[in-house]
């Protein structure tokens, strides 16, 4: 409920605005996001480096990291990236999945869940929407990652685990 209020407050600010939303001003659809990303934020806290926070694999992350996959936060910038095609700027992260496609649950094709996979990677990356590549790393997000290597939500993150 909380969440669908916030981005009807989003949507409702972005019609104000006076831009017409693009491929219908939906939101993002949950039931194709991964229930799980493999770390919580916090996990790992002290364990490598005082005052860090940490992956299974022993890589450092910042402790904010990863949004939950339910987080309004993440669940808006996601539903703004898709819908605007990119991140920043067109010039600097380029979204490869629209909306609709990455909405459209009926597809669970290898290809457009590597897609998926990758526009959330990139969400994250640039989570902070600062300067480009300033947020949650690849390496916070094992599942998304194993995720974009197989098309496939579940299994072995172990290779994903080296994502940067
Ligand atoms: C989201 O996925 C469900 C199936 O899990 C589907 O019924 C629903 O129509 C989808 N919603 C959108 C907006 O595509
Ligand atoms: C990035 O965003 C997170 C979550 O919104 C926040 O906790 C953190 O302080 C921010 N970090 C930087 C470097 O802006």
């Amino acid at each position: 409920m909380q969440i669908t209020a916030a981005l009807v407050t989003l949507l409702a600010a972005t019609a104000s605005a006076g831009v017409a939303p693009r491929q219908g001003g939906g939101t993002v659809n949950q039931s194709v996001i991964p229930k799980d990303f493999g770390v919580k934020a916090g996990d790992g806290k002290d364990k490598v480096q005082v005052g860090s926070c940490s992956t299974p694999a022993n890589k450092l992350i910042p402790c904010y990291c990863p949004p939950a996959p339910d987080s309004p936060e993440f669940l808006q910038k996601l539903t703004k990236a898709l819908s605007d095609g990119f991140i920043l700027s067109k010039e600097q992260v380029l979204l490869p999945i629209t909306l609709d496609k990455f909405n459209d649950a009926s597809d669970t094709s290898v290809p457009t869940q590597k897609l998926r996979a990758t526009a959330m990677i990139q969400v994250m990356q640039n989570f902070n929407l600062t300067t480009q590549g300033v947020g949650c790393p690849g390496a916070s997000v094992p599942i998304l990652g194993a995720m974009q290597q197989s098309g496939k939500i579940g299994g072995d993150t172990s290779g994903a685990s080296n994502l940067g």
